[in-house]
C-alpha cells in the first residue's frame, strides 16, 4: 500500500502526473502549467483523444516533458454531481493508473480539500493486494509505487480530512486480509488471535472458547463446531467512544465460518474453495471495529463474532439432530449446510442478554439464494425496523456498498416449522434467503435489528472502483457511515 501525502502545488521534475478533471473543465493550475511546459502537448493530446472528463475516461500522454514519464488525465464526471462520495469512487482508478511508476503525483490543486481527501481514499482502497503466499513473483510484476502525493490548494485541510478516511481504509484492509487468508491458516483460534491487535486501538477484546460457550448453553454454535478438530471461538470487541459511563451500545454480529464444507450435508467439490470466505461477516465486524476505534468514533459499539469450522467427521452433527440454543429454543437440524444461522442464533442471544443493544446489525454470507435474487450488485437487507432499514439503505448508497431490502413475514416463518422441535434450520428452496432471515429473527427478541446477507458481495470476481478483485470488505464502509450519520450526533 502506498504512503499517501498531501503537498503544496508545484510541478515535479520527475515521475508521473495524474490530472483529475471534471467534465468540460479547462486545464487549470498545475495542469495548465504542465501543458505550458510541454509546449501545449497535453491540451493537443486531450483534444485529439476527444477527452471530455467523463467519469472513468482516461488518456495517457507518455513523456510530455523531459523527466516526466507520463501524464494521465482521469475523468471525474460532471462537477455538479462530484460530491465527496462520488470523488471516492472516481479516485479508485488513480491507483492502477500509477502503480507501476517509481514516483507519482496527483495534481488535485484546483479541487476542494474534502474532495482531494476522498480521491486519495479511493486510491488507497483500490491499492490493497495480498502477496503473502507468493514467493516467486518477480518484482516488476508487483506495484512499484511506494508513495503517492496529492497536490492540494489547501494541503493541511486535505490532510486533516484524510485522517479518518485512512483509519477506515485500514479497517477495510484488516477485513480483506482475513477474508483472503486460506482456511488452513485462518482457523477459528487464529482468527480470534487476530482480534487482539485491536487492543492497541483501545478496543476491549475478550475471547471465549468451547468451555465458556458450553456454560452459556451455545448448543447451536457448538453443534456446528463439533465435527472439526479446530475448536470454535467467540470474540467480543468493545469500543467505548461516547465518553458516557452508562449507555446502551449498538451491536454488530458476524458469521465467522472459517471453512464451510457443508458438514455431513456436504457441498459438491466444484468451487468449494470459495467457502474459505464464509467468515466474511465476522471479518467485516472486526475491520469495522478497527475503523471505528481508529477514527475515535464518538459512540459505544460492541462487535461479536462466532468463529467455527463446519466439517464432516466422526463426531459431526447429523441431519435430524435436535440442538438447544442459548435462548432455550430448540432446532431440528435438517441440513448441516445451513450452519450460519445456527452460529448467529447463539451469538445474537448473547449480544442481547449481555449487552442490551439499542439496535443491532448482523452480517453473514448466509445463503446462495441471495446471489440468485440480487446477483453481486446488492447485498440482501432484512429488518424488523423501517428507520434502521432506511438508514442502512442510505449509508449503502453513500458508500457505493449497495443493499436491497427483502421482505419478512409470518407466512415465510411457517416454512421453518418443525415436527419435532421449535423450528427447523431450513425452509425449502422457495425464498431461501428470507426463511434464513426468519430463522435469525426468532432470536432477536423484537429489538431493532437488521440482517445483511453478504454472500454475493463479500468477494468479487472482477475489479471494482475501490476494490481490486477478491475480498471487498463490503459492509465496513457502509456501517462506519451508518454509525457516523446516526450515532455520533
Ligand atoms: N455459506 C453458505 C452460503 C453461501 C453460498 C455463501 C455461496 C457464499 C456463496 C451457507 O452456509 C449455505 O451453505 N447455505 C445453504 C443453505 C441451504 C442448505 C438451505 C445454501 O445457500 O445453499
Ligand atoms: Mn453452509
Ligand atoms: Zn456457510
Amino acid at each position: 500500500m502506498p504512503e499517501i501525502s498531501f503537498i503544496k502545488p508545484a510541478l515535479p521534475k520527475t515521475g508521473a502526473i495524474l490530472l483529475p478533471m471534471t467534465e468540460g473543465a479547462a486545464l487549470a493550475g498545475l495542469a495548465a502549467a504542465l501543458d505550458e511546459a510541454a509546449g501545449g502537448a497535453v491540451s493537443r493530446a486531450l483534444e485529439a483523444a476527444q477527452f471530455k472528463g467523463r467519469k472513468g475516461q482516461s488518456v495517457t500522454i507518455w513523456a510530455p516533458v523531459a523527466g516526466i514519464t507520463k501524464c494521465v488525465a482521469l475523468g471525474l464526471g460532471k462537477a455538479e454531481t462530484l460530491d465527496a462520495d462520488a470523488a471516492e469512487q472516481a479516485g479508485g482508478p488513480i491507483w492502477p493508473a500509477l502503480s507501476a511508476e517509481a514516483s507519482a503525483m496527483v495534481a488535485a490543486d484546483v479541487l476542494d480539500a474534502a474532495l482531494v481527501a476522498r480521491l486519495a481514499s479511493g486510491a488507497m482502497l483500490r491499492s490493497w493486494r495480498f502477496d503473502r503466499y507468493r514467493t516467486t513473483m518477480k518484482a516488476e510484476d508487483k506495484p512499484k509505487l511506494g508513495k503517492l502525493a496529492f497536490a492540494a490548494g489547501n494541503a493541511a485541510a486535505a490532510r486533516a480530512a484524510f485522517a479518518p478516511l485512512k483509519a477506515v481504509a485500514e479497517g477495510v484492509f484488516i477485513t480483506r486480509e482475513l477474508v483472503a487468508e486460506p482456511p488452513n491458516v485462518l482457523t477459528p483460534a487464529e482468527m480470534a488471535e487476530r482480534c487482539k491487535p485491536l487492543e492497541k486501538l483501545g478496543v476491549g477484546v475478550e475471547i471465549l472458547g468451547p468451555k465458556e460457550m458450553k456454560k452459556l448453553g451455545f448448543g447451536a454454535l457448538l453443534g456446528v463446531a463439533q465435527g472439526s478438530v479446530n475448536e470454535p471461538r467467540m470474540v467480543v470487541m468493545r469500543w467505548n467512544g461516547s465518553g458516557k459511563k452508562k449507555s446502551q451500545p449498538i451491536c454488530f454480529i458476524g458469521k465467522g465460518v472459517t471453512f464451510d464444507t457443508g458438514g455431513i450435508s456436504i457441498k459438491p467439490a466444484g468451487g468449494m474453495e470459495d467457502m474459505k470466505w464464509d467468515m466474511a461477516g465476522a471479518g467485516t465486524v472486526i475491520g469495522l471495529m478497527a475503523a471505528l476505534a481508529g477514527r475515535r468514533a464518538k459512540c459505544d459499539v460492541v462487535g461479536l463474532v462466532g468463529l467455527v469450522e463446519n466439517m464432516p467427521g466422526g463426531n459431526a452433527q447429523r441431519p435430524g439432530d435436535v440442538v438447544t440454543t442459548a435462548s432455550g429454543q430448540t432446532v431440528e437440524v435438517i441440513n448441516t449446510d445451513a450452519e450460519g444461522r445456527l452460529v448467529l442464533a447463539d451469538v445474537i442471544h448473547y449480544a442481547i442478554t449481555k449487552h442490551d443493544p439499542k439496535w443491532m446489525v448482523d452480517l453473514a454470507t448466509l445463503t446462495g439464494a441471495i446471489i440468485i435474487a440480487l446477483g453481486h450488485e446488492h447485498a440482501g437487507l432484512f429488518a424488523n425496523n423501517d428507520d434502521l432499514a432506511r438508514n442502512i439503505e442510505a449509508a449503502g448508497r453513500a458508500t457505493g456498498e449497495l443493499c436491497w431490502r427483502m421482505p419478512l413475514g409470518d407466512s415465510y416463518d411457517k416454512q421453518i416449522k418443525s415436527d419435532i422441535a421449535d423450528m427447523k434450520n431450513v425452509g425449502g428452496r422457495p425464498g431461501g434467503s428470507i426463511t434464513a432471515a426468519q430463522f435469525i429473527q426468532r432470536f432477536v427478541q423484537g429489538r431493532p435489528w437488521a440482517h445483511l446477507d453478504i454472500a454475493g458481495t463479500a468477494w468479487s470476481a472482477k475489479d471494482l472502483p475501490v476494490s481490486a478483485k477478491g475480498a471487498t470488505a463490503y459492509g465496513v464502509r457502509l456501517l462506519d457511515r451508518l454509525v457516523a450519520d446516526h450515532e455520533e450526533g
